[in-house]
């Protein structure tokens, strides 16, 4: 690994130990993800209980709890604790929660959302701050069914000097068309098209992170087509290194917690027939600021 690679790493995983008194708070990795223990989501959560929690999310942005049982109101309840709720675009046409997501795969599916690296809902002006998953049924044991999540702030921060230069202050379209690559959206979908910063900067904590993704990020505005092509390949193609990412494996209601802001994340679909059960939650960001 180039110096300069490892000095960011040596940055981030030399931080400040953290102290909790209310919760449990134990990494997945040095440098994304982390389990919290001694919290029932079920329940109202007291001041210094959410602030702790607010403390792991920007210190983790992955959170993980275990053996939740949730109401559809439990999931709202805990999600408006960071922000208002997200409204689906589409929830008129099955009827649902409009904040609920229903994430279900069967024997019967032909796809299952989230099923490449991405980052929900950039296309929009302002893409969600964060979501929570909550998964009630995962697949059988042994059949899989694991989320990845991978840290950009980290992806950025390991970039050579030179590299990171070049990409300040470039800017990006996402387009809302494309997951729907091989699929005709219904009639009512508004799609929605923006232009974000390619490093943007985290509104709570200040740090750069690369914000580019290929759930939906077309092309770099200033660069000809094969520049950004080749540019945008090479930037989506750093998620891939494992130690940018964790992978969380789901047990019966589990809920996870992720900034959306910093992270781009992978359903796998590697249980295929076997079933898998999820309710989405996710919350309101704001627009993305070099
Ligand atoms: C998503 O992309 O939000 C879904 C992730 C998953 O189902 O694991």
């Amino acid at each position: 690994m180039e110096q300069f690679a490892l000095d960011a790493l040596k940055r981030l995983t030399t931080r400040a130990h953290e102290t909790y008194d209310l919760i449990g708070v134990d990494p997945l990795t040095p440098v994304i993800g982390a389990e919290v223990s001694g919290v029932d989501l079920s329940a109202e959560l007291g001041g210094k209980e959410l602030d702790e929690i607010k403390r792991a999310f920007l210190a983790h942005h992955v959170l993980v709890f275990r053996d939740q049982k949730l109401t559809n109101e439990d999931h709202k309840r805990f999600a408006r604790h960071f922000g208002v709720l997200h409204e689906r675009q589409l929830a008129d046409l099955d009827g649902g929660d409009p904040a609920v997501l229903e994430l279900s795969a069967t024997k019967d599916s032909d796809y299952v959302d989230g099923e490449d690296w991405h980052t929900d809902g950039t296309a929009k002006e302002e893409p969600a701050l964060g979501s929570m998953l909550y998964v009630t049924q995962p697949p059988e044991i042994g059949a899989g069914g694991d989320t990845l999540w991978a840290n950009m702030h980290l992806a950025y921060e390991m970039l050579s000097p030179a590299m990171k230069e070049f990409l300040d202050g470039l800017t990006a379209i996402h387009d809302g068309l494309v997951p729907w690559q091989g699929y005709t959206p219904p009639p009512e979908y508004v799609v929605p098209k923006s232009e974000h910063p390619v490093v943007a900067k985290h509104p709570d904590t200040g740090r750069k992170m690369l914000f580019v993704n290929p759930g939906f990020t077309t092309h770099i505005v200033q660069l000809a087509r094969d520049e950004s092509r080749a540019l945008l390949d090479f930037l989506f193609g750093l998620v891939h290194k494992p130690m940018l990412s964790c992978r969380v494996r789901w047990t019966p209601n589990t809920l996870v917690f992720w900034d959306n802001r910093c992270t781009q994340h992978h359903a796998v679909w590697d249980y295929y027939p076997h079933a898998r059960h999820a309710r989405r939650v996710s919350i309101n960001g704001g627009r993305p600021e070099a």
